[in-house]
Order: C-alpha cells, then sequence, then structure tokens
C-alpha cells in the first residue's frame, strides 16, 4: 500500500490469468466461483470496488445533510447531500479507529462517531476531536477525513461509485444499457420525478451471483413461479402467462448489453395493448379505475399504466436491477451471503392513489414472488457448496442453436429463455478478475 498524506492506494494481488480461464468456460461456470471465500474477497477488490457500483438514487437525499447508509460491495459508505445540493460519498469507517460512524439508515444530520465522539460535516470532513489537545505535533487532522472514492457520478439520479480512477466515464460504463435506463425512467415521468420510498430487504443464503444468474432468466418462470402465476390466471386471467405458451418462441427477447449489463424486454408481449390491462390484479383495481378515469380524463390510460412496470428486467452489472417499477440492488456479504434490497417507487407528479397503487404492484414482486427465487438461489448454492465432485453450472442455453443474434442496432438478442445474459456478464466478470486495477481513495480536505 502507497500513502501520501492525502492519498491511500490499495494493490491487488496479482493471479495468473489463466485460473480464470479455467474457471469460466463459454458456456459453464465452475462452482468455485460461487463457493470460494478467496475468489469472494478478490470480487470485492475488482468487482465492487475497481468497476462503477449503484449506491444511491438522488431521491433518497433529497434536502441539504441528508444522508443514506450504503456498500460498495462489503465497504460501507455513505452517501449526502451538501448545502449546495452536490451529491458525497464517503467511508463509514471512522478514521480514528474503523468503527461505523453512521448506524442509521436514513436521516439528516451531521456524524459523531458513536465510540470517542469524532464529529464529521457532509463531506466527511473531521471538524471536531474532543480533548484534541492531547494529540501531539505530528498528528495530522487534515489528512483524517473520512476516505472518499476516486470517483462519483450520477446518471439521470442514479449514483454510482468507484474506487479505480482509470474506470472510463459512467455513462461509457453504461454503454447501450443507457437507452434502457432512458425508457425505464420516461416510463416513470421522467429524471426528477421519481421518488425512491422504503425497501423490502431479503438476506438470503447464497452467493450474489444465483441472484445475478437469475436476473435474466427467463427460463425458470413457469417452473419457479407456477403456483402464482396459475393462481391469478385462474381467478382474474391474464398476467404473465405468455411465459407458459412457448417461452422459447414467444416474442419477449433477452438482449446482451454492453459490458456486462443484460435486458429482458417483456414489452412485445405484455404491452402490446396495455400494460394495465395485462398486469396481475391488485386489490382495489376497480375502483382505482373509476377514480382515474374520472381524475385523469383523457389521461386516464396513461396514468394506468405508469402503475405497473415498464416491461423489462434491466440488469446494470454487478448490483443494480430495475424489476417492474421497483429498484434492486443487490448486496454481496460474504461468498455464501447476500442481501437484496426492493425498493418501491413514487411519482412526484402523480395523486397519492396512483403512487399507492405502484406500491400495491409489490404484492406480487416481491412479496409472493422473490420467495419462489429465494429458495432456488438457496438451494442452488448448498448443492454447489455440498456436492464438490459435480463441478460444474451450466449456461449453455441456446449456445448452440444460432437463436442470439446480433440485430440491425448491434445488439445480440436472443429467445428469453436462452442463457446469453449469463454467458455475457461472466465475460465481464472473467475481464474484471483478471485485471490488476489501482484502486484509490481521498483523505484529504475537500473544502
Ligand atoms: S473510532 Fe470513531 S471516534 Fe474513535
Ligand atoms: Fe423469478
Amino acid at each position: 500500500m502507497t500513502t501520501s498524506s492525502r492519498l491511500t492506494t490499495i494493490p491487488v494481488q496479482p493471479v495468473a490469468s489463466d485460473l480464470w480461464d479455467g474457471l469460466v468456460l463459454e458456456d459453464r461456470v465452475h462452482r468455485r466461483v460461487y463457493t470460494d471465500e478467496s475468489i469472494f474477497a478478490r470480487e470485492m477488490n475488482n468487482i465492487f470496488a475497481a468497476t462503477w457500483v449503484y449506491v444511491a438514487h438522488e431521491s433518497e437525499v433529497s434536502e441539504p445533510n441528508d444522508f443514506k447508509q450504503t456498500w460498495l460491495g462489503t465497504r460501507e459508505v455513505v452517501v449526502t447531500r451538501d448545502e449546495e445540493g452536490a451529491i458525497h460519498v464517503f467511508s463509514n469507517r471512522c478514521s480514528h479507529r474503523g468503527a461505523s460512524v453512521c448506524r442509521e439508515q436514513r436521516g439528516n444530520f451531521e456524524f459523531t462517531c458513536p465510540y470517542h465522539g469524532w464529529r464529521f460535516d457532509n463531506h466527511g470532513q473531521l471538524f471536531g476531536i474532543p480533548g484534541k489537545n492531547a494529540y501531539g505535533p505530528t498528528f495530522k487532522a487534515r489528512d483524517m477525513h473520512l476516505a472518499r472514492p476516486a470517483q462519483v457520478a450520477s446518471y439521470k439520479g442514479f449514483v454510482f461509485a468507484t474506487l479505480n480512477p482509470d474506470a472510463p466515464p459512467l455513462a461509457e460504463h453504461l454503454g447501450n444499457a443507457a437507452r434502457y435506463l432512458d425508457d425505464w425512467i420516461d416510463h416513470n415521468g421522467g429524471a426528477g420525478n421519481l421518488i425512491l420510498s422504503g425497501a423490502q430487504r431479503f438476506r438470503l443464503a447464497c452467493n450474489w451471483k444465483l441472484v445475478w444468474d437469475n436476473a435474466g432468466d427467463g427460463y425458470h418462470v413457469p417452473f419457479s413461479h407456477q403456483s402464482l402465476l396459475l393462481m391469478t390466471n385462474a381467478r382474474y386471467g391474464g398476467g404473465d402467462m405468455a411465459y407458459f405458451a412457448d417461452a422459447d418462441r414467444s416474442t419477449m427477447t433477452n438482449s446482451a448489453l454492453d459490458n456486462g449489463h443484460s435486458v429482458i424486454d417483456q414489452r412485445p408481449e405484455m404491452h402490446g395493448e396495455s400494460a394495465w390491462r395485462q398486469q396481475r390484479p391488485q386489490p382495489g383495481r376497480e375502483p382505482f379505475e373509476k377514480h382515474v378515469a374520472a381524475t385523469y380524463g383523457e389521461q386516464s390510460s396513461r396514468v394506468l399504466d405508469t402503475t405497473v412496470g415498464a416491461g423489462m428486467n434491466l440488469n446494470i452489472f454487478p448490483n443494480l436491477a430495475l424489476i417492474g417499477n421497483q429498484v434492486q440492488m443487490i448486496q454481496p456479504t460474504a461468498a455464501g451471503a447476500t442481501v437484496v434490497h426492493w425498493y418501491a417507487t413514487r411519482r412526484k407528479d402523480v395523486h397519492s392513489e396512483v403512487n399507492t397503487m405502484r406500491l400495491r404492484t409489490q404484492e406480487d414482486f416481491p412479496v409472493m414472488g422473490e420467495m419462489d427465487d429465494a429458495a432456488n438461489f438457496e438451494e442452488c448454492h448448498r448443492g454447489l457448496l455440498n456436492s464438490p465432485e459435480d463441478e460444474w453450472v451450466d449456461m449453455s442455453r441456446h449456445y448452440e442453436t444460432g437463436k442470439d443474434v446480433e440485430a440491425e442496432d448491434g445488439i445480440v438478442r436472443g429467445p428469453v429463455t436462452t442463457d446469453l445474459h449469463m454467458r455475457n456478464y461472466y465475460a465481464q466478470w472473467k475481464r474484471l478478475m483478471q485485471a490488476n486495477p489501482t484502486l484509490r481513495v481521498e483523505k484529504g480536505r475537500l473544502v
């Protein structure tokens, strides 16, 4: 490690690059990638510090001095807004002895470390040390501000950070995923209109990549979620039944996007006529529909459509997934432990009844559907952990059928049931794990 007065550079240990070639093949992945703690430890540097990681939505820190506790993988960080409206990200590790300075999920105040009372402002800068006279002339308080990651940037309200000063600009990292992110934001009323509400949080006994494998998986739906889909279909008709007919031939697609991102686009099937009509029903649907018709007149079908999802599962590698009208953040905590945060979203420009109905979409996913998925993630992890003689995880669906093809826009798309999304993100995973990035934090004074 090299340390100037302000900058700390963290070396990432080089390892033989052919190690990764032996673990990630084109159509399969070795189980160790999911279960090995040393691989997980490298992921926390090479992926969750060396590439852009989603940390917050700007609406979560809308006022001066607002803060949100969040994570860059296992690194705890805090996101704040200052009096000028600027967003800051800094480490939650006290510069004195390492205690967490911020112990609330969200709030509005400066930080006093609960251990010895050191005080930090909304830039993460140290401004108060109890009994400061006890420190001698070599003690440099000016270099003991909370560590800031090398880069922080926002895209239309979504805040990302990285410790890698050489990471490409955020827009370049998002690449062709940005056009889908734009679609999702437009469906929700445009940038600046979206508010992230509270989150449902699930603590899962599985590797974080099992969540990621599933994020673009259109193959599991009629099997894993059979009871949910059959029940709603029997009672009300419609819903996600397109998956049952013959999902391999459905007009829904799975696309490989730049830098490991991917998208399942359900709009051709589910938004063909009206997203609202094809949504699984929520309680209170009929009176709500009448209320919207009376309140919004000609705009009512547009308003009804905004209560349901954007018709896509957009996955921004490594930790952000937009599902329906919800924002999912994946937080790895160990090789076999992951926390998944599902944030509901509201719109500023609609009546509260519309936002209530948006929140009620959570009653199928994640409330019921995520349970199906979570059970399978944990079952997979146990199988991978406890049967080492079975070494491989398969990702060969549509690998050899010729159905993953490059479209006119340059994006490779396949059937919604393809494993293209896994092959795509694992190629990026391998690139990142083979690299020897420079990671850097800044501890000097900002203002
Ligand atoms: S560890 Fe924070 S003040 Fe001592
Ligand atoms: Fe699922």
